[in-house]
């Protein structure tokens, strides 16, 4: 093609002057192709070089801009520096956030945990997210999520955005994440995320507490609105007056599947770092709290829940049927479940 190109200028030359010397008309031709050969060269290094340039000082940008050096290097993969797309973190750029999820069970006392922390000046735990089915439609769309509350990009009641530490969500076994746990398990894994599991020892008192609340999603005893958690005791009492009826045949058969559950669970997920809350254990001393601001490493502070018990005190006052439930139970691993009482407050 050059070569075309070459023989074809010359020809024109040829043509058009005829009568000049062929020697000084090659000598033009050469001199004006190496002319333009070195102008073309020296425009291609100026911007090599200088894309060579942007290319490594956005490097030193994006990866390590504010590296903290009492961080070991063990944690480096838990902490993170995430850029919002519509917002800065201002003052709070240079602070590590880390990533968690709460992963638990329906009237686990999972609503209340999550005020406690969320009372936390630098921790945004932004609710059941995956409680709305299109965001668990799949792994894509899970992923997605995940992606803009870990990024900082999801906006709640809770989310205290620029100077956020510890950023994450409560998630339900059901929603979504043991369904998808082997694609969850790696994400967690590469992008540092850290879980939180809140069970319940009791599993009886779960389960009243499971059928008390669907009762009042049909019958709103609340002045026609239903409520899964009070901030009063007057609403609490409200709620309490409903007894429910379980089930003495199913009554084993759920409890057990509940446990198998958990214990599932927990094998999907041992190789994530995690740690294990019982609300019974936080119910009785609120300190426990301590080990959770520790395992996020956030400041430790007194939290506070404005949330109000529901189901207090002795549990054959709550059920319908208490002596069909104590037969049922008597004499099997769950008898324990019986006796076991505590306050909370
Ligand atoms: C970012 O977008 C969210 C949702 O669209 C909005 O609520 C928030 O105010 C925006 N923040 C800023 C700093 O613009
Ligand atoms: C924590 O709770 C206390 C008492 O209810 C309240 O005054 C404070 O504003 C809360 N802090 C946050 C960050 O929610
Ligand atoms: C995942 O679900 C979303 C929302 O339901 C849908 O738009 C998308 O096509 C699905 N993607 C895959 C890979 O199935
Ligand atoms: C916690 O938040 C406060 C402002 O609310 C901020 O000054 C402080 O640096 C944050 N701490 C951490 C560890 O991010
Ligand atoms: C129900 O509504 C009445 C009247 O508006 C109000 O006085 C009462 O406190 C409400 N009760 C509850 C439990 O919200
Ligand atoms: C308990 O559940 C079983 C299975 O659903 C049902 O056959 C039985 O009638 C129920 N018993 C009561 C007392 O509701
Ligand atoms: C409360 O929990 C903390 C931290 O887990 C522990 O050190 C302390 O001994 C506990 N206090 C009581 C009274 O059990």
């Amino acid at each position: 093609m050059a070569d075309d190109l070459f023989f074809f200028t010359k020809d024109v030359f040829l043509i058009k002057a005829p009568k000049k010397s062929p020697l000084v008309l090659r000598m033009i031709v050469l001199v004006f192709a190496m002319v333009c050969g070195v102008y073309i060269c020296s425009i291609c290094l100026k911007q090599v070089s200088t894309r060579n340039k942007v290319g490594y000082l956005n490097l030193q940008v994006i990866e390590k801009p504010c590296q903290e050096p009492n961080i070991e290097s063990l944690e480096t993969p838990l902490v993170h520096y995430p850029k919002p797309k519509n917002y800065s973190r201002a003052e709070c750029a240079c602070n590590p956030v880390r990533y968690f999820a709460i992963l638990s069970m329906q009237r686990s006392g999972s609503g209340w945990f999550e005020t406690l922390l969320n009372n936390h000046t630098n921790i945004s735990s932004n609710g059941e997210v995956f409680s709305v089915k299109v965001r668990r439609s799949n792994i894509s769309t899970i992923v997605e999520t995940l992606d803009r509350i870990y990024n900082l990009d999801w906006f709640s009641s809770a989310s205290k955005n620029e100077c956020t530490a510890a950023v994450g969500l409560k998630w339900m076994l059901n929603q979504g994440l043991m369904q998808h746990h082997k694609e969850i398990v790696k994400y967690f894994e590469s992008r540092g995320v850290t879980a939180i599991f809140l069970f319940r020892r009791n599993l009886l008192r779960r389960m009243i507490s499971v059928l008390a609340n669907s009762y009042d999603r049909e019958v709103k005893l609340l002045n026609g609105t239903h409520k899964s958690h009070v901030h009063s005791p007057l609403e609490a009492d409200i709620l309490a007056k409903y007894k429910p009826t379980v089930n003495a045949t199913l009554l084993i058969p759920n409890l057990k599947q509940v446990e198998e559950t958990t214990t599932k669970a927990l094998e999907y997920f041992k190789s994530t770092r995690h740690m294990i809350v019982y609300y019974e254990d936080v119910v009785k001393n609120r300190t426990k709290l301590t080990d959770v601001q520790d395992f996020l490493k956030v400041p430790r502070m007194e939290l506070k829940s404005r949330q109000v018990k529901i189901h207090k005190g002795s549990l054959s006052n709550l059920v319908e049927n208490w002596d069909d439930i104590q037969k049922a139970l008597t004499g099997t691993p769950f008898e324990s479940f019986l006796h076991a009482d505590y306050r909370r407050r």
